[in-house]
């Protein structure tokens, strides 16, 4: 397979570009479920007034809505730090960028930040911190957390059905591919029909058995099939073939050499797609990580965390939600 130029960053530049407010498999409604949200809002609602909350990792700023929407959502001070190119407050309401309550810093990383020391009362992440390199991030977690701070982070976790769906997606990813390839056979018809200069044929021109079609509608029908049987339902394959349907259907509005980029364009989604899920699974924790995570923590003098699996009311496991806080005593 071709190996994609783009930087794990550029990756998550790419996606928070399009708006969307969460990643890792939301709910429909752009979520990631009803108790999760829930137990942040009260975790906000237990901070004291105007406390300084930092989201790291807050990629389109999902746990800062949150934290406005709770509670005391209108007192806190909240910053989100995330090392891709993000631009959230294009979908914050004006007013609370503006107050500066809410300052979102991009191309920033979690290991080295340019805040001083001791300037948060509260170091949050969501599906975030447990991406970057674990020793670093949290020896500037806890810098930047003023005495008696606390700290709550939900990582992915090996036994989750998130970790469990990215699994299922990366297999069609690498079925789509490196086996089916249906882009760059569309590639290869398009090529075809531009060189017979029959780019947009009409249907009654319509040779119906050449190779390059018969490739195509093969690699399609094992892609829609695949679709068809995948439990749970797959993102990934239902974003490839409604993305190629849809630039054949309209080829006629554009040039065919806009055509082929666009079919190209396809396959460079597909790979930013893989490189996520890939980035998902090998942050994910294990029970060993867990414990080198509160291993770490107490070494830079937390208190003792506490450990929580974190649940959907269904019971599906989405995460485990480690918290910790700093002594009020100077070392
Ligand atoms: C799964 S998304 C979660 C975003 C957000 N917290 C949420 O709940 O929707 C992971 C985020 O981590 C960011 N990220 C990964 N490694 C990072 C690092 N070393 N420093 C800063 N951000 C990082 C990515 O850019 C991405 O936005």
């Amino acid at each position: 397979m071709q190996k994609s130029a783009q930087s794990d960053s550029d990756k998550w530049s790419r996606y928070w570009s399009d708006g969307r407010i969460a990643a890792c498999m939301a709910d429909a409604g752009g979520s990631y479920g009803d108790q999760l949200g829930e137990q942040w809002r009260r975790w906000f609602e237990q901070l004291p007034e105007c406390a300084r909350v930092l989201d790291l990792a807050t990629g389109n700023g999902a746990l800062v809505h949150l934290a406005l929407a709770s509670g005391n959502g209108s007192r806190l001070r909240l910053v989100g730090v995330d090392y891709a190119a993000i631009e959230p407050w294009r979908q914050l309401p004006a007013a609370l960028s503006e107050q500066k309550r809410i300052r979102f810093y991009g191309h920033t990383n979690i290991e080295r930040m340019p805040f001083a020391a001791g300037m948060f009362d509260a170091v949050v992440s969501q599906y975030g911190a447990e991406y970057a390199e674990t020793g670093a991030s949290i020896a500037e977690a806890v810098r930047v957390l003023a005495r008696g701070g606390c700290l709550r982070w939900v990582c992915h976790h090996r036994d989750s059905t998130i970790y469990r769906n990215t699994c299922s997606e990366i297999e069609h990813a690498r079925f789509v591919l490196e086996q089916a390839q249906p882009d760059l056979l569309l590639a290869a018809l398009l090529q075809r029909q531009i060189e017979a200069g029959r780019f947009i044929e009409q249907s009654h021109q319509r040779t119906a058995s050449t190779p390059q079609r018969q490739a195509l509608n093969a690699a399609l029908q094992a892609c829609v099939q695949r679709l068809r049987a995948a439990t749970p339902a797959s993102e990934f394959l239902d974003m490839v073939l409604q993305n190629l349907a849809y630039i054949y259907q309209h080829r006629e509005q554009h040039t065919p050499e806009l055509v082929l980029q666009k079919v190209a364009e396809v396959r460079v989604e597909m790979e930013v797609f893989l490189g996520r899920m890939q980035a998902l699974v090998s942050s994910a924790l294990d029970n060993d990580k867990v414990n080198t995570i509160l291993a770490r923590l107490a070494a830079h003098g937390m208190h003792a965390g506490e450990v929580e699996m974190v649940h959907k009311r269904n019971g599906d496991i989405i995460g485990v939600a480690i918290s910790a806080s700093k002594s009020t005593q100077a070392d």
